[in-house]
């Protein structure tokens, strides 16, 4: 294949504004993996990256290349959203639930956004029911102004705070579509 320069600069016509280009989301995954190489090297019991789809896949992949410790990958579906940009407070649903055994494991769930922090309580309150060594969340983007100070819903790590605006790409969709941009940007009328 020829070396050609990338096309893909131009910034899809539904976004406002890119709030993280691709060079610092790549820089940022990065010096998150190397604080969780730091956590997780020497752990006894065995560790399982627990991604929570469709939104976590970019972040994931580009995350776990990072990782220099054993560990095995799962998945769930869960959703809240509805695929739209308006939220309705109801129960997130679990779609897909873990095939894994998650018993004795260091769980590391892979979020895409915190936003009101239901989901992720939602998903905490599910897997401890697994009877996991430990549970602790990497989202790759947190709202930090919807904190409500429960140390539930704030995540143990995050790579980026954004505003409480509707953001989209790098896994993060808008009605299903826009989750292959190379960028999170905010999209436009939000
Ligand atoms: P929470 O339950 O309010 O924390 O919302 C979490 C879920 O809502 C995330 O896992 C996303 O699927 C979705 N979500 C929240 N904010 C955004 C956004 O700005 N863009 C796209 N999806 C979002
Ligand atoms: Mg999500």
């Amino acid at each position: 294949m020829k070396n050609t320069k990338s096309s893909k600069n131009s910034t899809h016509n539904l976004i406002e504004s890119v709030l993280f280009d691709h060079k610092v989301i790549l820089q940022g995954i990065k010096i998150l993996a190397e604080k969780l190489n730091k956590k997780y090297k020497n752990k006894k019991h065995p560790i399982i990256f627990l991604g929570v789809l469709k939104g976590c896949l970019p972040f994931m992949m580009e995350l776990i290349k990072h990782l220099k410790f054993d560990l095995k990958i799962d998945f769930m579906v869960v959703s809240s959203y509805f695929g739209g940009v308006e939220k309705r407070f109801q129960k997130p649903k679990l779609i897909l639930d873990v095939g894994n055994d998650l018993s004795d494991h260091h769980i590391v769930i892979i979020e895409d956004i915190i936003e009101t922090g239901i989901t992720i309580q939602t998903i905490k309150k599910h897997l401890k029911l697994k009877e996991p060594k430990s549970i602790k969340v990497a989202s790759l983007i947190y709202k930090k102004e919807m904190n409500i100070d429960n140390l539930e819903i704030v995540p143990d790590w995050y790579v980026f705070e954004a505003p409480m605006r509707f953001l989209v790409g790098f896994g993060l969709d808008f009605e299903e579509k826009l989750r292959n941009l190379d960028y999170i940007g905010i999209l436009k009328g939000n």
